[in-house]
């Protein structure tokens, strides 16, 4: 019997692969970056082909780094950056387009349109979305609408449409020699194409944005036996079952273990992502937060969370590193950001791609205010490291506002976390503890628990909450009066940026 499980986590700046044992903990990992292609101001853009290129490699490098072949993984699962658009040639496999990046803001007056009538409301009813420039629907129409050729070959059923998730499977299972085009309920419920309640695709909804049904994915659970097949065994590999599927926040929702109602996690990447799980229950949001399908295991019925997503916290801090060259490398944002011992008045805004939740204003742009002489590079390295607390307290109010939770702990992981002054602020910003799991590689971890559960690798969620076992807290050490003041300030900043351009 095999005695690990395999993970691919496709994210927004690099491939990697990951492998488990029964107990969860780390076997091998490989993990590769991609370009980032930016043809013009707020379009970012992914090349297909490289990010299939690099699957295949870190695949293939883990698993010889640990002595391992694909015979010994009893199955893979694959978590993704979600939203960002592909869209393929079903006979050649050759992308049509490189991939629409969810960052990408070109579909904005694709956007802006829809809620000037009553399609923004059906939209936010029932795909649980507001008419935005993140998700993938619009991003596919703009393909359809820009790109020669494309309309007749969506309808002719040879252009495909798919996540990153779609692609990679589509690809492992034998690409144009008969691959399997399909995509989970999670990844769907991000494209403003699925009904939250039916978990199939709308015709109401593909007609807003012209997209013809064929070019879609079968929608399946998260944790599925047979859905997602088995990888095509090509160069004499073993063909191993493709088991869980789920968008990378979902992922670290279950790697979390976040599988009660009440329970969230807050992930700090190129952006933020804070989940909380409400049951299965449907809550929508009224105070600007996205209700979204946290994972659906075989054939129970499905989980919901509202999400919290802010576009810009940890590409922040590469900002500084790429643009300002005020640090050399992010790790050295901590070190600078602690020669200060607050922000001097300086809070900095990063909503370069305008605000995501819960302000949903494509019109904002990134503002660094209350600067005076006595400020320098210090100041603003805390006031980005404060930027990505804040944003998370935003939507942590937002959540309590909706769902009746009071947070009594913050679960964190995501390459910030290892940041600790950041996590200080957190829980300074936040005034409730925040906790950080042994196991950091949630969205990892969360691929490979559902795809074990599919197999009986692993017997059910109460195997996997056992699992789970704290490395670090941080605990709430500011003052009311100086979370109440600092918060304040920070509200006024964003006020400053919204209504920038038209
Ligand atoms: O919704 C976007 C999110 O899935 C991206 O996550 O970690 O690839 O930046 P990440």
């Amino acid at each position: 019997m095999a005695d690990f499980i395999g993970a691919v986590d496709q994210g927004t700046t690099s491939t990697r692969f990951m492998v488990f044992d029964h107990d969860g903990a780390e076997v091998a990992r490989h993990q590769l970056e991609h370009e980032q292609i930016l043809p013009r101001a707020g379009w970012v853009e992914h090349n297909p082909l490289e990010i299939w290129d690099r699957t295949q490699t870190v695949i293939g490098s883990a698993l010889t780094s640990a002595g391992l072949s694909s015979s010994d993984l009893a199955a893979v699962g694959i978590t993704n950056q979600r939203e960002t658009a592909i869209v393929w040639d079903r006979r050649t496999g050759r992308p049509l387009h490189n991939a629409i990046v969810w960052q990408d803001t070109r579909t904005d007056s694709i956007a802006k349109a829809l809620d000037q009538d009553e399609r923004g409301q059906t939209i936010r009813h029932k795909a649980g979305l507001p008419p935005a420039t993140y998700f993938s629907a619009g991003k596919v129409q703009w393909i359809l609408e820009n790109v020669d050729g494309v309309r007749e070959a969506a309808e002719r059923g040879d252009a495909l449409f798919g996540t990153a998730d779609t692609w990679l499977v589509w690809n492992l299972t034998g690409g144009p020699r008969g691959g399997i085009h399909a995509t989970d309920v999670t990844n769907a419920s991000r494209t403003m194409l699925m009904d939250l309640t039916t978990l199939d695709w709308d015709d109401e909804l593909l007609g807003f944005f012209g997209i013809p049904r064929r070019m879609l994915p079968e929608i399946h659970a998260s944790s599925d036996a047979t859905a997602y097949g088995r990888t095509s065994g090509d160069r004499g590999s073993a063909q191993v079952p493709i088991t869980g599927v789920l968008g990378d926040q979902q992922a670290a929702t279950v790697g979390q273990v976040c599988f009660e109602p009440g329970e969230a996690k807050n992930t700090y990447g190129t952006g933020n992502f804070l989940l909380l799980n409400t049951g299965t229950e449907l809550v929508r949001s009224s105070n600007g937060l996205l209700t979204t399908v946290a994972y659906r295991f075989g054939d129970a019925d499905p989980v919901y969370a509202l999400e919290g997503s802010i576009a810009v916290t940890g590409s922040a801090v590469q900002w500084l590193r790429d643009q300002l060259g005020i640090i050399s490398g992010a790790s050295e944002v901590e070190r600078l950001a602690a020669q200060v011992v607050d922000t001097g008045g300086v809070y900095f805004v990063p909503a370069f791609s305008g605000l995501f939740a819960p302000y949903w204003r494509s019109d904002a742009r990134g503002a660094i205010v209350g600067l005076s002489r006595f400020n320098t590079n210090a100041h603003l390295a805390r006031a980005t490291l404060e930027a990505i607390c804040y944003q998370s307290r935003d939507v942590v109010d937002a959540m309590a506002a909706d769902s009746g939770v009071t947070l009594t702990t913050l679960k964190v992981d995501g390459g910030v976390t290892a940041n600790r002054l950041c996590m200080q602020l957190q829980a300074d910003i936040l005034g409730v503890p925040v906790s950080k799991p042994v196991v950091a590689e949630t969205t990892a971890l969360g691929a490979a628990y559902a795809a074990g559960l599919a197999t009986g690798f692993w017997s059910g969620t109460d195997e996997l909450r056992a699992k789970w076992a704290e490395a670090e807290r941080w605990e709430p050490e500011w003052s009311d009066a100086q979370r109440r003041d600092g918060y304040a300030g920070w509200r006024k900043a964003v006020e400053r940026t919204l209504d920038w351009v038209d």
